[in-house]
């Protein structure tokens, strides 16, 4: 079996396949979030958020529908867009403010994209199992996310 790390090099991999070539900034959220859906076990909801004009707005994702307009600074997606920093919770039931939209939900991890200095939307990932994202998976998903920047930036196309 592989480990975790590997597992993500195999998805940055992928990532690179199916995204590189692609202007469409929404195509590439569709096919990343179907990708990370697909691939990572015990997973529940895995989609972005853009932020617009100081809110979140629901983008693609995969998983029961979800809140579509979160507040910068509010909930994990909107505290990891202000912060411009990776959130991750163990227990979402302990996280002051956060957003419940998949009652199943019970740990949750949010990478934010930032180009030029700017958080232009957050990746985020929830799981039924408490704990479920580890420090591997901060590196694993922050490196695709970085890959993403990149192909966002390679084509000069911000939201
Ligand atoms: N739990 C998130 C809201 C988005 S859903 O999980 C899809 C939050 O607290 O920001």
């Amino acid at each position: 079996m592989m480990n975790k790390l590997a597992e993500y090099e195999l998805i940055l991999k992928q990532v690179e396949a199916i995204a590189s070539e692609e202007s469409d900034v929404i195509a590439n959220m569709a096919n990343i979030s179907a990708l990370l859906f697909e691939s990572l076990s015990d997973v529940n909801w895995v989609g972005f958020y853009r932020v617009l004009s100081d809110e979140l707005v629901l983008g693609p994702f995969q998983g029961k529908v979800a809140c579509i307009r979160i507040p910068l600074n509010k909930g994990v997606c909107g505290s990891a867009a202000g912060k411009a920093k990776t959130i991750r919770v163990a227990n979402v039931h302990d996280f002051s403010g956060h957003i419940a939209c998949d009652a199943n939900s019970n740990s949750e991890i949010v990478v934010p994209l930032i180009i030029n200095d700017k958080v232009v939307a957050v990746l985020d990932i929830d799981s039924p199992i408490y704990e479920r994202f580890d420090e591997d998976d901060q590196t694993g998903l922050e490196n695709i996310i970085n890959l993403f920047e990149n192909i966002i930036i390679k084509h000069g196309v911000i939201n």
